[in-house]
């Protein structure tokens, strides 16, 4: 299927409707989709071409769209034209933000100060990003505020909502600056007690949404030394396993389809849907963490690239933790935008969260929000080229990504 790019008169509307959003916090209308019920996007526009339509639908990055080496504009996320899809059939969690307690938790249940919760076994026995309905990602959230560049929503999750204790109130804001980054910062309090770990679920493909190009040719570096090794269902066993050597050493940068085929465990599906311990955390995370918070700044975990785009991705947080997905579910069966059915690889998601089944494992890091507490997730992206056949020699900028993506943690500068 050829690459779809946005056409000269989509980019009109889009500059139309941010002259209506100056008018008001009104969704930007005309843009490519279906939108009843004025659910349309918030069109977020930079100078250098990057654009990100935010859906009110679970805080939803339908589109992202940032220039490849030739300046070429597309989209690199996986999702819907049709907001409702979003809304009543995003079996994929495309996009949004879920919770309230992100991945697994085992035998769907937990106990809090003397108190044992029982929430929504909605897969194999566990609980998935938080059960059943409402979920965080099917709720349409309020638009606080909005303009061109930054957009902030709010999601109230009442007390009791899929099992979980105490009314939590969520803020989403999303900001596009002039240097390429989309920064997300999540922040919530809590009127009693309660677990948090929200996670941003935006799959991406660098060579572009609908590209006949997996993501098995991007390399990618994870800024992590173990990782959380998972049972039949996926439910961590509660070790970590050091990384290197291994199918899920990405210490250096290397394609993710090199070793994939090595990931066969648990079956059926083969490849990547695992937890690494980002930032050189060990055993003695749940000592360094604080309501899942690893540091107040965001730090870089991850680096992406598409040596066939010529995309980099930096993915910068606060989190201890990052489920890198490689989209092995996908089979077909879900179409996306354009019609087009995602392909197994089609799209890899990098969850920034607190490590998997964390309330049932007392040394991993903890993510509890109690009254007068603040949660607060950072998940900062920031995009950038390279000439796809760079030469080594070429100049100091090849080499400083190289050595960039070889450090260890380091504060993101200017974040
Ligand atoms: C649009 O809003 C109306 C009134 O609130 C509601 O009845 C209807 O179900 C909504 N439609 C969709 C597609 O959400
Ligand atoms: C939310 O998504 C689930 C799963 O796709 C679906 O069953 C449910 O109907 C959706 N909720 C709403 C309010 O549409
Ligand atoms: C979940 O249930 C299984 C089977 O009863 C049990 O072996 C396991 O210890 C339980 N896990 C937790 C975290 O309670
Ligand atoms: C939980 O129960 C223990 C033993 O009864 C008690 O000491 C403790 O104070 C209780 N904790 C809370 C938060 O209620
Ligand atoms: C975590 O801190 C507690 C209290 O200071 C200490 O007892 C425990 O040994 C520490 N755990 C690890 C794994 O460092
Ligand atoms: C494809 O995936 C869907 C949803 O995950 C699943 O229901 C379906 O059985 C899969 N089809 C095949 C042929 O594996
Ligand atoms: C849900 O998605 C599937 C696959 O993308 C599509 O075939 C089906 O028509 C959708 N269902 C609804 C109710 O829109």
């Amino acid at each position: 299927m050829a690459m779809r790019t946005l056409s000269s008169s989509t980019i009109g509307i889009a500059i139309v409707a941010f002259w209506l959003m100056g008018c008001g916090l009104t969704a930007a209308v005309g843009a490519p989709g279906h939108y009843p019920n004025n659910s349309g996007p918030i069109i977020l526009s930079n100078m250098n071409g990057m654009q990100a339509y935010i859906l009110p639908i679970g805080a939803t990055i339908q589109r992202l769209i940032v220039p490849d080496q030739r300046g070429m504009a597309e989209d690199i996320v996986l999702g819907f034209d049709d907001a409702t899809q979003y809304q009543t059939n995003n079996t994929q969690y495309f996009g949004g933000i879920v919770g309230r307690v992100a991945n697994r938790i085992a035998n769907a249940s937990f106990s809090l100060d003397n108190h044992t919760y029982n929430l929504g076994a909605n897969d194999r026995g566990n609980t998935l990003h938080g059960g059943f309905n409402p979920l965080f990602e099917n709720s349409t959230w309020d638009v606080l505020e909005a303009d061109s560049t930054h957009v902030k929503l709010r999601f109230i999750s009442p007390d009791g909502a899929q099992g979980f204790p105490g009314a939590l109130q969520v803020t989403a804001t999303y900001v596009l600056t002039n240097d390429n980054q989309l920064q997300l910062d999540i922040e919530a309090t809590a009127s009693k007690a309660t677990p948090v770990n929200l996670a941003q679920h935006t799959y991406f493909n660098l060579n572009g949404e609908a590209s006949p190009l997996n993501v098995l040719n991007h390399e990618l570096y994870i800024n992590g030394d173990y990782y959380t090794p998972v049972d039949f269902t996926q439910i961590p066993t509660g070790q970590l396993l050091p990384v290197y050597g291994t199918a899920f050493d990405f210490t250096k940068p290397r394609t993710i389809g090199s070793r994939i085929n090595e990931v066969t465990y648990p079956p059926p599906h083969v490849g990547y849907d695992h937890n690494w311990a980002l930032f050189g955390l060990g055993m003695d995370a749940a000592n360094k963490t604080h309501i899942g918070a690893v540091s107040n700044e965001a730090q870089l975990a991850v680096t992406l690239h598409s040596p066939a785009s010529g995309r980099y991705m930096d993915l910068y947080t606060n989190m201890p933790g990052l489920q890198f997905y490689s989209g092995n579910n996908l089979n077909g069966s879900t179409v996306g935008k354009g019609a087009y059915p995602y392909p197994v690889y089609g799209g890899m998601a990098l969850e920034t969260q607190v490590w998997p089944n964390y309330l049932h494992e007392a040394q991993f890091p903890q993510s509890v929000l109690r009254p007068n507490e603040a949660y607060h997730h950072k998940w900062y992206l920031r995009f950038y080229t390279k000439p796809a056949a760079a030469a080594p020699a070429l100049g100091p900028s090849s080499v400083a990504v190289k050595n960039a993506a070889s450090v260890k943690p380091a504060p993101a500068p200017g974040l």
